[in-house]
């Protein structure tokens, strides 16, 4: 399997995010996750295009944009010609998912679809097919710093379960509240896509960066 970790912003310090940004990237981050948030989606609102166009010119890493936006559809082409590897829109912020999914796709960047907690894996059923990544919210979207929900690990555990018995190399990410306590947990459920925001960047970015690749390069029996 492989182990992707992937930094989020939200929790690096603005007034140096391009030092920030390049010090997870030098010290083994797989990926830049950027969450934005419309505050309609979710309560907050974070930054969007211009910010992203911005950090792009500063690193050649993969970009893995998580949309906590209603209609998400809007933007899609927006956020790749700024710059996004990867989108992700939610299954509850859109009217037709499998239209959305299918617009990232013609847009040529990966496509995830993120279910809060409350949602159930079934709505993934006729979608399996046609994308890359499924996020499962590990708390409820909005803001970083929250604690990780428990009965989660279940959901992480029957995904990967059913993946499993259908042969699909699916990428299954988790967010919110994954740190040096949580991150064994969603591993051995069966995460391989692992968002942190506080974990890496409250304290030394770099240290906690190498730290978790240490731990998820274990996995990999690398
Ligand atoms: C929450 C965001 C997360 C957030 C995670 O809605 O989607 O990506 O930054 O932050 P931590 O790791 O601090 O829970
Ligand atoms: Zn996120």
């Amino acid at each position: 399997m492989n182990y992707t970790l992937s930094p989020s912003i939200l929790a690096a310090d603005f007034k140096h995010l391009g030092r920030d940004i390049e010090s997870v990237v030098e010290a083994g981050a797989d990926a830049i996750h950027i969450d934005v948030m419309d505050g309609n989606f979710v309560p907050s609102i974070s930054y969007g295009m211009p910010l992203i166009r911005s950090i792009r010119q500063g690193t050649n890493s993969f970009f893995d944009v998580h949309l906590m936006v209603t209609d998400p559809e809007r933007y899609i082409q927006d956020f790749v010609d700024c710059g996004a590897d990867g989108i992700t829109i939610h299954a509850e912020a859109c009217r037709d998912i499998e239209n959305a999914v299918k617009s990232i796709r013609r847009a040529g960047v990966r496509v995830g679809i993120a279910l809060n907690p409350g949602t159930s894996l079934s709505c993934l059923d006729y979608l399996l097919d046609i994308v890359d990544m499924v996020l499962l919210m590990t708390v409820n979207p909005g803001f970083g710093g929250q604690k990780y929900i428990e009965s989660s690990t279940r959901k992480i555990r029957a995904l990967r379960q059913r993946c499993i018995e259908e042969g699909r190399e699916l990428d299954i990410e988790v967010d919110g509240g994954i740190t040096r306590e949580t991150l064994d947990t969603v591993l051995d459920a069966g995460a391989n896509v692992i968002v942190m925001g506080s974990a890496i960047f409250r304290g030394d970015a770099a240290e906690n960066t190498r730290y978790f690749k240490e731990k998820l390069a274990k996995r990999a029996g690398v």
